[in-house]
């Protein structure tokens, strides 16, 4: 892949400030932008009209849910789309939570995010759901023993992370969705972290419900669900007495969908798929990945990274702070000289932070659009700016 044309094709990136947040929502190639004025000015309106704008966006429709059952590798009527991950997992746990009696266990882990968590947690309080939480290895890797600890007669739902958007490890999916349904429970998998990094197949993996957010993955602000056609035929949803009940998955989208950024979606895959995919942006990024722990690994003084110390079982996505250094002083001054990255107490994965207590941190998430320029730059910059920070605190006390 050539990444220089590949950044070609990104506005946003031709001002040179290096775009290392990834995690928190990549930036757009122009192809998606466009797609959404298209779609304004070829078939605005709604479904279901007797003219040929309406038959575009059912068209359309059908188009996007299509596209996103062939990057989840399941099939179109098995898609869900809805505003984002979040609003989308309170939507489908709540619906699932109807067949659920009190007393009835879901376990979560402390790699999620605390979208695939707090929608747990509000059944509990609503209605007597009972919530665990399996642990994690010193090194952030799923604790599969202790997740096997936590199951039980009662357990009726596993919800975990593909890949935790704080330090970026992967978990072996396949694995704890055997777990899951060895108890009897259903495998709820948060994709949102991995699915611009890894590509998916939700039925080998054996994932009941998957979830992503095509905002991380180089695509509009829009939420995407995966869920087992016979899992959801066998809930009811909540909606409009008059809303289709077929394909199955359409009964639990509320309402008119965003038509505009479903274009911007189908404009998303066809972005990926004239790179030729995101397998074919793996070894680039792993290069990535490993010169930025070379750097990191080289910096005078060392820093602490937190989580797997190579790139085997992660994502690019890594977790830093450097010790007599604030990390929000860092992210602003790093801002400042055109790097863009963030500083955070928890990355909202609360399990993690409370488990591993990095106190503040730099999460630093790359993508192939990224550089090993860019890298070496940020090194030099990170290189000088936690010196001056040492110096001048070591200059400051007594
Ligand atoms: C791993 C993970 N899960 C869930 C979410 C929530 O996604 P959304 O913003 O689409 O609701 C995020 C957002 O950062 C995330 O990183």
């Amino acid at each position: 892949v050539d990444i220089e044309a590949v950044r070609s094709r990104f506005s946003s990136l031709s001002s040179g400030f290096a775009f290392f947040d990834a995690p928190g929502g990549t930036q757009v190639p122009d192809e998606v932008g466009t797609a959404v004025v298209r779609c304004y000015r070829q078939a605005s309106g709604n479904l279901g009209a007797p003219y040929a704008t309406s038959r575009r966006l059912e068209e359309l429709v059908a188009d996007a849910h299509r596209r996103a059952a062939a990057f989840f590798g399941c099939t179109a009527d098995e898609v869900v789309l809805g505003a984002n991950m979040t609003s989308l997992n309170f939507t489908l746990t709540r619906t699932m939570a109807r067949q659920l009696s009190a007393g009835d266990e879901v376990v979560v882990t402390r790699l999620d995010h605390d979208g695939n968590v707090a929608p747990w947690l509000e059944l509990a309080e609503d209605s007597g759901v009972v919530v665990r939480v399996a642990d994690v290895h010193a090194d952030t890797t799923l604790d599969l023993d202790d997740l096997a600890r936590q199951l039980s007669p009662r357990t009726r739902v596993v919800a975990f992370p593909w890949a935790a958007n704080s330090v970026g490890t992967v978990v072996d999916v396949a694995a704890v969705a055997a777990l899951a349904h060895e108890a009897g429970a259903l495998a709820w998998v948060d994709a949102v972290h991995s699915a611009p990094h890894q590509a998916m197949d939700v039925v080998a993996a054996g994932a009941d419900v998957v979830l992503c957010s095509a905002y991380k993955f180089y695509g509009p602000h829009l939420g995407l669900a995966y869920g087992r056609r016979e899992l959801l035929e066998s809930w009811r949803p909540y909606k409009v007495r008059p809303q289709p009940t077929t394909p199955v998955a359409r009964r639990f989208e509320t309402g008119t969908l965003p038509h505009e950024l479903l274009a911007a979606l189908v404009a998303c895959f066809d972005y990926l798929d004239s790179l030729g995919g995101l397998p074919a942006l793996a070894a680039h990024e792993r290069r990535l990945g490993d010169r930025f722990l070379a750097n990191l690994a080289s910096m005078p003084g060392g820093a602490n990274l937190y989580g797997l110390a190579s790139m085997e079982g992660r994502v690019p996505t890594f977790l830093v702070n450097f010790d007599g250094v604030p990390s929000g002083d860092l992210s602003a001054a790093l801002a400042e000289r055109g790097f863009g990255v963030w500083s955070h107490g928890h990355f909202y994965a609360l399990g993690l932070s409370e488990r591993i207590g990095w106190g503040e941190a730099l999460r630093i998430g790359l993508c192939h659009y990224n550089t090993l320029d860019e890298l070496d730059r940020l090194q030099d910059a990170l290189c000088e700016l936690v010196a001056a920070r040492r110096r001048s605190g070591a200059a400051s006390r007594p």
